[in-house]
């Protein structure tokens, strides 16, 4: 396998990457006024992430940036690089929309190191030469963890590869991974009756590649364009993870428009088919999407996600950054569920431990110690006489966030209606914990099976701009962004009987 000969800017000049870089360290926003150990950009928008990888001992996280405005614009690759995920530390702008075969954008992909280097595939888009609309592509950028250069054979996919009924014009976020001596590439695409599509591709150098099959597609009502795929081997399992475009919502499974999936299922090697199980929501809360994992060198496989939505986003004025990214979260299969938990390293961060034990809660309740903007909490309600529990969190005047817990139907319900907002997006979301007989069983229990249920955690994680909740060990998990200002740190519980809990809550500090 020779290597990917990286050349010195073909038709780009490498004007845009210089210009993107000097404005990205003139006007970087102090790490104060952001998200203490969320990834943000350092200036600009950020959405989906990209090249999620370990390289030179270190984890890299690309995502999809444009420096110049807090709306998306014409795509480069931002990155960071961390060692614990925990801390990320900026690096500078890796590739920017500057040949004729992306200067439409460079959207989102993988990164993979071959022979010693860094090896970046991303969609480039460029308009199509012979008709409206455009053309993605997918091309290679090579580097040292640092610089990175576009390979003169670019583009080295492209939709004349695919099968005839295939689209062209959505053709996108490749994910590249090594199997067996050959490179495999998972794509996201659509047929020609708008239904979502993974197509596999491989190659031996990752210079030519051949189309192999369609890897799955959507069979029955998931959408349209099945944006960035990403699939792997966990537990014994193989798992889909794909961001469909246009769902309709299902009960309290999905939502309308933009959703993110995952599959578990098995991987027919010869036919290179997926055959996935039930589809089933990766998070219920309002803002996550385009998911992409990496495996760590200690075997760990970690999820990370833009923590925001296409259609429900609303940009504060004033503030020059906007989007992140969740926390990475280290993911695992039990019965058949993808269960997501924080990543182990945020505990080294952990300070000012407060813990109370069976403590009952009834009307409404404050508890001294108890409070925050960037803290790690994790509520038990053990039991005791009541239906309904709520938290609310970023408290001050006129403003909170809450959560509420219904023990008969299970369901928990989301309301960030007084976190500041000031336009009307989707600020309710309710979601419907698994019950234990479903997890033993299978999917597809009703309320009813609540009854076995009479303990349930949540463990809240805060960043000044974010709400993670993980609900029973990281069975369930909701997500939102909020824009209440940071001075609101209150916490208050409710219950309209008498239910006893277990709180530990601790600080995050960085320093
Ligand atoms: C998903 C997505 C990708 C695309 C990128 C463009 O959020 O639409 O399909 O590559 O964003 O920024």
């Amino acid at each position: 396998m020779g290597k990917l000969n990286g050349m010195p800017d073909k038709d780009g000049s490498g004007e845009k990457l210089v210009a993107a870089r000097e404005y990205e360290t003139k006007y970087e926003i102090a790490r104060g006024e952001r998200p203490l150990f969320h990834v943000t950009p350092p200036v600009g928008w950020m959405n989906d992430p990209n090249g999620f990888s370990v390289y030179d001992g270190k984890v890299h996280l690309f995502y999809q940036y444009h420096p110049y405005s807090t709306e998306w614009g014409p795509m480069h690759w931002g990155h960071q690089v961390s060692d614990d995920l925990m801390r990320w530390e900026q690096l500078p702008v890796a590739i920017a929309p500057d040949t004729t075969y992306d200067a439409e954008g460079c959207f989102s992909g993988t990164a993979i190191e071959k022979d010693g280097e860094h090896i970046l595939i991303y969609t480039s888009v460029m308009k199509n030469p012979d008709g409206d609309g455009v053309l993605q592509n997918q091309s290679i950028a090579v580097g040292d963890g640092i610089t990175y250069k576009k390979i003169q054979n670019n583009p080295v996919v492209t939709g004349d590869m695919l099968p005839e009924g295939l689209s062209r014009a959505d053709f996108r976020d490749p994910k590249v991974w090594l199997e067996d001596g050959r490179y495999y590439m998972a794509a996201g695409c659509v047929d020609q009756d708008n239904k979502g599509l993974v197509v596999l591709l491989s190659s031996t150098d990752m210079d030519s590649w051949t189309f192999e099959s369609v890897l799955a597609r959507n069979e029955g009502n998931l959408g349209g364009v099945w944006e960035c795929p990403d699939f792997f081997k966990l537990d014994d399992h193989h798992v889909l993870l794909v961001s469909p475009t246009g769902m309709k919502a299902e009960g309290y499974e999905f939502h309308n428009g933009n959703n993110s999936i995952y599959f578990v299922g098995e991987f027919d090697k010869n036919e290179k088919k997926f055959e996935g199980g039930e589809p089933l929501s990766l998070d219920y809360g309002t803002d996550f999407y385009a998911p992409q994992t990496t495996l760590l060198l200690d075997g760990r496989r970690i999820m990370i996600a833009w923590m925001q939505s296409w259609h429900n986003l609303w940009i504060p004025g004033g503030q020059k950054w906007q989007g992140m990214m969740t926390l990475p979260r280290e993911i695992s299969i039990k019965n058949g569920i993808l269960i997501q938990k924080p990543v182990r390293e945020i505990e080294s961060y952990r300070a000012d431990k407060v813990v109370y034990t069976d403590e009952p809660i009834s009307g409404q309740r404050s508890l001294e110690g108890i409070a925050g903007r960037s803290i790690d909490m994790t509520l038990t309600i053990k039991g005791g006489e009541y239906n309904s529990f709520a938290v609310d969190l970023a408290k001050g005047e006129g403003y909170y966030t809450r959560f509420t817990y219904d023990r008969c139907s299970g369901i928990i319900e989301l309301d960030r209606t007084f976190a500041g907002f000031e336009r009307d997006v989707v600020c309710i979301r309710r979601a419907r914990v698994k019950s234990d007989a479903e997890l033993h069983e299978g999917i597809g229990g009703t309320a009813d099976d609540r009854a076995d249920r009479d303990e349930i955690s949540l463990r809240f994680i805060l960043d000044r701009n974010s709400i993670e909740l993980f609900v029973d060990d990281g069975l369930m998990t909701m997500s939102t962004t909020i824009y209440t200002p940071v001075t609101a740190t209150g916490i208050e519980f409710s219950c309209d009987g008498k239910a006893v809990v277990d709180i530990e809550k601790y600080d995050i500090k960085m320093s």
